[in-house]
């Protein structure tokens, strides 16, 4: 994709890399992942304001460890390296690095012996977060200067000299994450002071770029998007539609696991408000047939997932000029799938979307949104007009209330359980606590419990109330809603919905429970 100004970052595999890129375009620049490889004269041709070479779990001595160009050096633009980056870079200018005798992880003194350019502004002793096992050694004949030191790593940051050949500034630590004070002020820095940018890149250009890049890829065929309603898959819909027009058809599987308003929501949105050519697909009845009897959570997952592809192959069958398909592919999905640019970032959970169609129904994936994180889609969302209530969604899992109905999925069950999920939200909503929780549903036990209303005995089902708050949905903790919102929300419920006479918090966090009760 061309933009005015671009910061590449050679992708080296370390966890970190898309996010220097973030970094970088939340201070107004564009960033994006190259490969490690990239040779000298693709990047100049992409006209670089500077570039930065990621970190990565390699030593610079290890069999097969990613290279560089060494070209990349003398582009005539500054080059920062981070860790294996900075590593790398300094030994293909001569310096020495020591393997493994400088292990050093976490939090580390920093204390500035060059102040401005990088460090401008920035307090002369400040803390940064370390992660290595090598470090440099001998700065020798490389000509480099000392910028910075931690007690235990004396070449924490260098330069070389102010007419050298190469521009180049590499940090041991990790500038990019929060746990570096000033991290996104050595950036800024680095964007600003030392690679002059202007820094006008706002999400619009992403969102116009992308359209761009869309249509010359697309060209006249059609494409596809399997739509749920959630902010990942509602986003690409709409940019693809703003790229392409009536060129996309999105599907919407109804397979009778879905919140009460669901459907409804995504018809007015897409179909009303958006004139999207939108097919829903009633599959209420194949969901529920394929589920009668199965009380294995796995069963139940595995049976969803099936049916799901099944039926969208049926659906697109009488689109035969549906070449392409969109997903809604975010960055964290393809680093906790183990796909980076240098193919050995640690694959840390296989991510369980059942968005992700399989490759035998033969399309070309259209992902426009690979390189973003959730919270650059809200906003990417937000600047296409997609509405808040679909931006600011709670996640919502593939195999739908199946999952939240413990034991055997029936009708009668699903009814109950929208019911009472419907008022748990009404009242979370009502007290702004919407935005200030992850995710809030409820969960229908395969318990019976004894009550009394009226003068009468009850023998009825038990509701667990489950409301987190996490970051990134792999850690999480259970939110604390004010006693007087648990209470009116288990009222409500209890006199609302016939059939449960009982309701629970649950107080667990994850880990080690999950957030889904199955
Ligand atoms: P757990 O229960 O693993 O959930 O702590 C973490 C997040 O993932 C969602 N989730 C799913 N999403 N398909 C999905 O698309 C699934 O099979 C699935 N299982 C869990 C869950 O709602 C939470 O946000």
């Amino acid at each position: 994709m061309r933009h005015d100004e671009i910061v590449p970052v050679l992708d080296f595999g370390g966890q970190t890399a898309q996010l220097i890129c973030r970094r970088v375009r939340e201070a107004g620049v564009f960033s994006t992942l190259v490969r490690p490889d990239i040779p000298r004269a693709e990047l100049a041709a992409m006209n670089p304001k500077g570039v930065v070479l990621s970190g990565g779990p390699s030593s610079v001595y290890d069999d097969g460890a990613p290279a560089m160009d060494p070209g990349v050096l003398d582009l005539g633009v500054p080059v920062l390296g981070i860790c294996y980056g900075m590593q790398l870079a300094c030994q293909a200018l001569g310096a020495t690095i020591t393997q493994g005798e400088h292990r050093e992880f976490g939090r580390a003194a920093l204390h500035i012996e060059n102040a401005g350019g990088l460090f401008l502004g920035v307090p002369q002793n400040t803390s940064v977060w370390m992660s290595h096992g090598d470090q440099l050694t001998d700065l020798k004949s490389a000509g480099l200067d000392v910028l910075a030191a931690t007690p235990s790593c004396p070449y924490a940051a260098v330069s070389t000299r102010p007419g050298a050949a190469s521009a180049f500034i590499g940090v041991q630590f990790h500038p990019e994450v929060t746990h570096t004070p000033h991290g996104i002020d050595l950036i800024r820095n680095f964007l600003y002071e030392i690679c002059g940018a202007d820094g006008n890149w706002r999400m619009s250009d992403f969102a116009e770029r992308s359209c761009e890049e869309i249509r010359g890829r697309v060209g006249d065929k059609r494409v596809i998007c399997g739509l749920s309603g959630g902010v990942d898959s509602s986003v690409t819909a709409v940019l693809l539609h703003k790229a392409i027009g009536d060129q996309l058809t999105c599907v919407f599987v109804d397979n009778g696991l879905l919140r009460k308003s669901e459907r409804g929501l995504v018809e007015t949105t897409f179909r009303d408000h958006f004139q999207i050519d939108l097919r829903v697909v009633d599959a209420t009845d194949r969901f529920l047939g394929e589920l009668a009897g199965v009380e294995d959570p796995q069963e139940k997952r595995r049976r969803i997932g099936a049916s799901f592809i099944d039926v969208f192959r049926d659906s697109s069958a009488d689109l035969p000029d549906a070449h392409f398909l969109a997903q809604g592919t975010l960055y964290p999905d393809v680093i906790e799938s183990g796909h980076g640019h240098a193919g050995n970032a640690a694959n840390i959970k296989l991510h369980h979307n059942v968005g992700g169609l399989p490759k035998e129904l033969g399309f070309e994936l259209v992902e426009p949104m690979r390189e973003l994180f959730k919270d650059e889609v809200r906003k990417l969302g937000e600047v296409l007009g997609v509405p808040d209530q679909i931006v600011w969604r709670h996640p919502f899992p593939g195999p739908g209330l199946a999952v939240r109905i413990l034991g055997e999925v029936t009708r009668d069950k699903l009814d109950l359980l929208r019911d009472c999920d419907e008022i748990l939200l009404e009242e979370i909503v009502a007290n702004e606590l919407y935005r200030r929780t992850s995710q809030v549903f409820a969960v229908l036990l395969p318990v019976r419990s004894v009550g009394v209303m009226g003068d009468g005995r009850t023998y009825e089902s038990v509701v667990a109330l489950r409301a987190v708050e996490t970051q990134d949905f792999m850690t999480a903790d259970w939110a604390r809603i004010p006693y007087d919102v648990l209470a009116r929300i288990s009222n409500r419920i209890i006199n609302e919905v016939r059939g449960v006479n009982r309701v629970v918090y649950d107080i667990s966090s994850k880990p080690p429970a999950t957030i889904e009760w199955e």
